[in-house]
């Protein structure tokens, strides 16, 4: 078992503060397990006392709240939701390959898990608080603080107060029916699902309804700049904020690597379409986008959920590039090519996933 109890095949690019994900080839289930979900993090993790924790609710409300664990599963329903996270820099490392990305976790493609949320809805908990008309996002702060802000901060975000009030928006005391673990965000974390993972504050403290968006460092941070942006020098209101996650895909298996025989040659992989969308068709191509076979698709879980796809490909013998391409139900289709959604922070990359394999004779 490796740090955080997470399996010892984790590819850990930070241990401080802990950034890691699985080999893809661990993302073939639906459900991904506790041990291999990856963890993305700003600061170290915080251990909270989950007896004197208490959860504020505060803002441009009625009737301020200031919540035990206890009160939160005694007075609100419980609720259960199985959702996708997925980092904002997920396949950055593809935006490296194509220009440097200085400072930033080198992400391959698995940052992003899939999970079974338990706990409070959001919008139970701002009805029981009594959001005021001129509320329009609702903010929330966590208990890290990061260096990352200068000077330091803790984590936080924002969403608009229409998604905050949608049934799954969760405030989750458990994952996969377990306890939330530490590097999770125990006792409580907000689950903000079809949004990027960014959105859902662990260790949560606060959650402030207000008119404006969060002036929180990581609010803004999260956007996505022009190409020709210097990061160093960006602030709020530079780039596009990011909320819902754009329409991904990446190849699982065959693995980087893996020695192949020529021939046909099953090729996995998932696609999440992002905020209430779904993906509906996958593209997979064995000679580099000359020729096409349209992968099966599995149906989402929930509408909040990534999908899974296979094929079988006829692969050469020789150098070949595996292709995959997703459409969503809004048919917005993927760029070819990192270049074209690179950007100085390496966010959102959606475009095509690749492969370079070598074929046995
Ligand atoms: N919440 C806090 N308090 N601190 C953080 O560093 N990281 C965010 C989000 N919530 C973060 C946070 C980011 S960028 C992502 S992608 C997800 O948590 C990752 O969640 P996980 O570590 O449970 O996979």
């Amino acid at each position: 078992m490796g740090i955080w109890n997470k399996r010892d095949d984790m590819i850990v690019h930070q241990s401080e503060p802990y950034n890691a994900e699985p080999p893809p080839g661990a993302l073939v289930d639906a459900v991904t397990p506790l041990d291999t979900f990856y963890g993305r993090n700003h600061a170290p993790i915080p251990r909270l006392d989950g007896t004197s924790w208490r959860l504020r609710v505060d803002g441009t409300v009625d009737r301020p709240l200031e919540l035990s664990l206890d009160e939160l599963r005694r007075r609100f329903p419980e609720r259960k939701v199985l959702a996708t996270l997925q980092c904002a820099g997920n396949r950055r490392a593809d935006l490296v390959e194509f220009r440097d990305i200085p400072g930033q976790v080198p992400w391959g493609p698995g940052a992003i898990s899939t999970a079974w949320w338990t706990g409070a809805s959001l919008a139970d908990v701002l009805t029981e608080a009594g959001l005021q008309a001129e509320t329009a996002h609702i903010a929330f702060i966590g208990a890290d603080v990061s260096q990352d802000a200068d000077p330091p901060q803790p984590f936080g975000a924002s969403i608009p107060a229409a998604k905050a009030t949608s049934s799954e928006v969760l405030l989750a005391w458990a994952m996969n029916d377990q306890a939330l673990p530490a590097a999770h965000g125990a006792p409580l974390r907000a689950v903000v699902p079809g949004y990027i993972g960014a959105r859902s504050v662990k260790w949560l403290q606060r959650i402030t309804a207000q008119t404006e968006p969060s002036d929180n460092y990581f609010q803004w941070e999260y956007s996505l700049l022009p190409p020709e942006a210097d990061p160093r020098k960006a602030g709020p209101g530079d780039g596009i904020t990011l909320g819902p996650v754009v329409i991904h895909i990446a190849i699982l298996r065959p693995g980087k690597g893996t020695p192949l025989p020529s021939g046909p040659t099953e090729v996995t992989g998932v696609a999440f379409a992002g905020d209430d969308r779904m993906v509906t068709r996958v593209d997979v191509s064995a000679d580099g986008g000359t020729t096409w076979v349209q992968a099966d698709l599995n149906a989402p879980d929930t509408p909040w959920t990534w999908q899974h796809w296979r094929a079988t490909l006829t692969l050469p013998s020789g150098e070949t590039e595996l292709l995959a391409r997703a459409w969503d139900s809004a048919a917005a289709v993927q760029p070819e090519s990192p270049a074209t959604v690179w950007n100085p922070k390496g966010y959102a990359n959606n475009a095509w996933a690749r492969l370079h394999v070598t074929c046995d004779r």
